[in-house]
């Protein structure tokens, strides 16, 4: 069995952050999101990785080398252009070979592992094994009909009018048939060859597509709030544990991991929330479901349900909420006169000033 993960995309859904940087390495709780997924792969037995990449693929491959620091063997695939799952997969062909595969959206996160999914998969061995989640707005996905056997019998992608709410979560196992299947479909209304063409196809053709309907959370992280409640989500799993340097005058309260190597001095932090190492927090509050990431400054702010990556400076602020900063970013409140907010904002960037300010 191997892996084939897909971290190309153009990702405009998350602009300006996928300006400079991939969005599979925007981090949730600090860490990059393709890590989840790589590490839930090599969890299951999967380590001959191959990783679809675009533009991006320089960032992808500083971030995760050869795969050895996660116990895996990564082969990167260029992909000429975002032109599908169905393509990244054919895309992919030559590493596939013959070999059964899982395909793991590099955007997604999802709870638990995939050791239970390989292992039916493997016994088994369907032509396509699927996974399903109902969605309150299952017009953004693609989405499954089932017979009333309980197979597929009939996929549509971002459908108009959606003939149920069971979204194909970014998880597919899938025989080298899928191979053969993206070869034989033609590109949608928007340009992509679909993957639900294509397994579509296999249904056409008869052969065994199931679907089995995911319990715990998953995740899509393509847009900013996407992003921010998959945080959250993943903010409420972690343990406290304070190793960094914090003083007399500051309360820690709830789940909140201060890695070593940060300060925190006057302020309060409640959890669920994390700070990495090298980050200064100062007469400040950091409230529930934030991630401050490496070598940031918070002073006199208040900052809840954020993410903050590498970088940032926040001083002065009263106060930030539901926020995505990217690496380096600095929010200052200013004494100059005349009193005005002065940006200076990249193309699509996205600003919302409170009531009043
Ligand atoms: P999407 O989020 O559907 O597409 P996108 O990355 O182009 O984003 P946007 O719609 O905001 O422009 O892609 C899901 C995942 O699959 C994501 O990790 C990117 C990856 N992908 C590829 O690797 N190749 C492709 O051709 C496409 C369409 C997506």
């Amino acid at each position: 069995m191997k892996g084939l993960v897909l971290a190309g995309g153009s990702g405009t859904r998350l602009r300006p952050i996928t300006f400079t940087s991939a969005k599979q390495l925007v981090p949730v709780a600090n860490k990059p999101i393709l890590f989840y997924g790589l590490e839930q792969l090599r969890d299951a037995g999967v380590v001959d990785v191959g990783i679809v990449v675009g533009d991006t693929a320089a960032d992808i491959e500083a971030a995760v080398g050869d795969g050895s620091a996660f116990g895996l063997q990564v082969t990167y695939l260029r992909q000429e252009a975002p032109l599908g799952l169905a393509h990244a997969v054919l895309t992919a062909a030559d590493f596939l070979g013959d070999d059964d595969f899982v395909m793991f959206l590099g955007d997604n996160l999802i709870e638990g592992g995939l050791g239970d999914l390989v292992a039916a998969f493997e016994r088994d061995r369907p032509a396509a094994q699927l996974l399903l989640k109902r969605v309150p707005d299952p017009d953004r996905f693609g989405v499954a009909v089932l017979g009333a056997d309980g197979t597929i019998e009939r996929l549509v992608e971002k459908p108009a009018d959606p003939p149920s709410d069971l979204a194909l979560v970014g998880v597919y196992l899938f025989t080298s048939a899928i191979v053969d299947a993206s070869r034989r479909i033609v590109p949608s209304a928007r340009g992509e060859l679909e993957i639900t063409d294509a397994i579509q196809r296999l249904v056409d053709d008869g052969l065994p597509v199931r679907a089995s309907q995911v319990s715990g959370w998953w995740l899509d992280t393509g847009k900013k709030d996407e992003l921010l409640d998959a945080n959250r989500v993943v903010l409420s799993t972690v343990i406290r544990r304070v190793e960094g340097e914090v003083d007399a005058a500051s309360t820690i309260t709830g789940e909140v991991v201060i890695e070593a190597g940060a300060v925190v001095a006057g302020s309060v932090v409640r959890g669920p929330a994390v700070i990495a190492a090298g980050t200064r927090i100062v007469d400040s509050y950091v409230g529930p479901f934030t991630s401050i990431d490496r070598g940031c400054v918070v002073e006199r702010s208040e900052v809840e349900f954020s993410v903050l990556m590498p970088g940032c400076h926040l001083r002065d602020v009263r106060r930030l909420e539901g926020s995505l900063l990217g690496r380096d970013v600095r929010v200052v409140r200013g004494t100059r006169r005349p009193s005005a907010h002065r940006l200076l904002l990249g193309d699509h960037s996205d600003v919302e000033l409170a009531e009043g300010s």
